[in-house]
């Protein structure tokens, strides 16, 4: 291809995710923000390749699939599966999609690590310290020192390491953020990067030898490469990085340098400090930008599988649909800050902002095109002479009715064109800036502006008079009117493209327009809707969502949690993989009641139900929810760490009896051991606790049965 026609690269990357966890709505957050930019791009007459994978080693990985009973490379695949299958049913049109288990992956880790060794900015030393596993995050400060960014007490780990020189990269860093200011956005976090170099860098260990869950040290192989090194590499490694093979060798010169990392922002110091620094050690060229955004909270705290405050995308997509999620998340949350989920607020905005504006507007304009004009996009040009010809001579007025009616509504038309093509390029302003709320605020905007004009020019009024000459002039109020509200439905529908792909679709056909994959959207302007297109088959976009629908999805919620709880819970790969069933099954929609797995009686003979009295309750320092208690079993005394503190004050639960699950293993949760479970009801959708108690006085240490 002539490089003048030659379309401009642009690749687009995620993170990679840690296959320890399920997906959830945080990570679907970014990837869908991934997508629409990557269908915005494509939709702009770029190059896009959009790449997405995810994080399968580490201590972290290790442990999970040993809990599972299962092999790491096993466990790893199968949730690896689940994320690629959640995106290929969301229709994310990612391009690649990398497992740092493959081994074009590892071959271009080792390679990167040979090459920064060989350029002397290796060396071995030995680490003591503290350590993050969730996290893979080294942390300074004595034993006990709790992980900055979980709040779980790190491990000592005492270790002979290879390190990366990173101290010799502080001032190149600095210099790079001062020169590029786009590098790192946005300002917030940008600011923090900064600090925190400035605060000085130390070396960085980058391999491990307590665990052999990892890419071997080339030449060292009972060191493992740090799994931080080895994921961020994935963003070259997917592009061919550490291949001989043409192929893989263009493919690199064409996308790399990356021109956007797209991150949530707790993983910003790894992109715009390490990453940058064995970029510029390596010699290779830095990526154009870094955009950190916000966290997607759920009841007051981050989404994430260790807070226990998930929701899975599946139980949207069943119930609203993958347009209706996509909107949500990039209509709600101000990119780059945090933002609620709710099911209420999801429902909310699909019927107010969906079912009743794009929606509707979009089923009254064609409606009425099929009621006036048998469903084909009126011809304008051939009234308007007709009614320039009555301008010259009078005042025109909607009222009046007649040819002043369709006169001035043609001055109308002509301003909502003129206001349509403005907002185009506004519209890509947002959107190229990533402030996607904003750009589909100026589209809703448009939409409501096109609802007030077919208001005031209320089409379907009858003429005044009967003559043949007032019907004639009312058709052509009709035709100007109608062909300018279809107008500006294909411009919404096309500006609306990349975040609604399967309504906007759906949208296109009913405009008589074809497949919207296939169309050109890069220069939309007013007027390229053809007078005289025939209307494809009609129906309804978004239907009204009920209020069932929200108990409907938190019906579902619980059935998954209830699944996905007893896979994470069990020691057996059995479990796990019936729970990965369940998941790649929710492309079919069931009944919520269906999905409840049942037991049997024996299973529930398992759990020790026990009746205990609270002699202890304080809050947990830092941790809103939780409260420390000590209860009495009557042949025991023990600690439980139990998230009630938001529903109730410690001091009132002094004396209480409550139930609890005796014999569930001992964990820790922000450092203390918790030696079983309260019971309780979760009442509504934050899931505020009941406590189980009894009407009857009842002994302590009584089991139930
Ligand atoms: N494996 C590393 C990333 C390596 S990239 C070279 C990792 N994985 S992760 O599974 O923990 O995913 C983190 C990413 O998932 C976040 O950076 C963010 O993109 C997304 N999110 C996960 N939970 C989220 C929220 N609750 N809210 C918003 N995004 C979140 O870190």
């Amino acid at each position: 291809m002539p490089t003048d026609i030659r379309k401009k690269p642009y690749f687009l990357t995620t993170p990679i995710y840690y296959v320890n966890a399920r997906p959830h709505l945080g990570h679907t957050y970014t990837t869908v923000a991934a997508d629409v930019l990557a269908r915005w791009k494509r939709a702009q007459g770029f190059d896009v390749y959009f790449l997405t994978g995810t994080d399968e080693h580490g201590q972290k990985i290790e442990r999970s699939a040993a809990k599972a009973g299962q092999s790491p490379l096993e466990f790893a695949g199968a949730v690896s599966a689940e994320f690629r299958a959640l995106w290929d049913r969301m229709g994310l049109t990612y391009d690649d999609y990398i497992r740092t288990t493959e081994e074009r992956h590892k071959r271009g880790v080792q390679k990167l690590f040979a090459e920064l060794q060989q350029r002397g900015f290796i060396y071995k030393g030995t680490y003591t310290g503290q350590y993050c596993v969730s996290d893979e995050l080294y942390v300074d400060g004595p034993a006990g020192t709790v992980c900055p960014d979980c709040g779980r007490v790190t491990e000592t780990v005492s270790e002979e390491n290879y390190y990366f020189k990173l101290s010799e990269f502080g001032e190149r860093l600095l210099a790079y953020y001062d020169a590029h200011p786009e590098f790192i956005q946005p300002e917030s976090r940008r600011n923090e990067v900064i600090a925190f170099v400035r605060g000085g860098l130390r070396d960085l260990s980058i391999s491990r030898t307590s665990f052999n869950w990892g890419i071997p040290v080339p030449g060292d192989p009972k060191h493992v490469i740090y799994v931080w090194m080895d994921a961020l590499a994935n963003y070259i490694t997917a592009l061919g990085y550490g291949s001989d093979a043409p192929e893989d060798r263009a493919r690199f010169a064409t996308y790399w340098p990356a021109d956007l990392h797209l991150i949530g922002k707790e993983i910003s110091r790894f992109h715009c400090v390490y990453w940058p620094a064995f970029l510029l050690a390596a010699e290779l060229p830095l990526p154009k930008s870094i955009v950190a955004h916000g966290w997607l909270l759920f009841e007051q705290s981050k989404m994430s599988k260790s807070r226990g405050n998930i929701v899975r995308a599946e139980t949207i997509l069943d119930v609203l649909g993958a347009d209706a999620l996509r909107f949500f998340l990039l209509r709600e949350i101000v990119f780059g800050q945090d933002g609620s989920f709710s099911f209420d607020a999801l429902v909310q905005r699909y019927n107010a902002d969906l079912a009743n504006g794009y929606g509707n507007l979009v089923s009254r304009t064609l409606a009425m095109i099929g009621k006036y004009f048998d469903g084909v996009v009126p011809e304008t040009t051939a009234v308007r002479e007709r009614y320039l010809q009555f301008q010259a001579t009078h005042t025109a007025q909607i009222d009046g009715g007649g040819w002043g009616a369709a006169s001035a509504v043609e001055v109308l038309a002509q301003s909502l064109g003129a206001e349509c093509n403005a907002q185009i390029a506004e519209f890509a302003t947002w959107m190229d800036a990533l402030d996607f709320s904003h750009a589909l605020t100026l589209a809703q905007a448009l939409g409501a502006r096109v609802d007030g004009f077919l208001t005031g020019v209320a089409p379907w009024k009858q003429a005044k008079e009967n003559s043949e000459e007032a019907q004639a002039a009312q058709q052509a109020v009709r035709a100007v009117a109608l062909y300018a509200a279809a107008e500006a439905v294909r411009i919404i529908t096309a500006l609306l493209h990349p975040v609604l792909p399967d309504a906007t679709a759906k949208v296109w056909a009913q405009l008589g327009l074809g497949e919207i994959a296939q169309a050109d959207l890069k220069d939309l302007q007013w007027g390229g809707l053809k007078p005289g297109t025939r209307l494809g088959e009609l129906g309804p976009v978004f239907p009204r969502a009920e209020k069932e629908a929200i108990e409907q999805m938190q019906q579902k919620e619980d059935a998954g949690a209830a699944a996905a709880a007893a896979a994470v819970e069990t020691n057996t790969g059995a479990t796990m993989s019936q729970a990965a069933a369940t998941t790649a099954n929710a492309a079919e929609p069931k009944p919520a009641v269906e999905a409840k797995p049942t037991i049997t009686i024996d299973d529930f003979a398992k759990v020790e139900l026990r009746v205990a009295q609270i002699q202890v309750a304080e809050r947990v320092p830092g941790a809103d929810r939780l409260l420390r208690l000590e209860v009495d079993l009557g042949y025991e005394r023990r600690q439980i760490v139990a998230g009630i503190a938001e529903a109730y004050a410690p001091e009132s639960l002094i004396g209480r009896k409550v139930v609890i699950v005796a014999n569930l293993a001992p964990r820790k949760l922000r450092g203390l051991e918790s030696n079983g479970m309260v019971v309780a009801a979760s009442l509504g959708e934050k899931g505020k606790p009941v406590l189980a108690g009894f009407l009857e006085e009842i002994e302590v240490g009584a089991r139930l049965k």
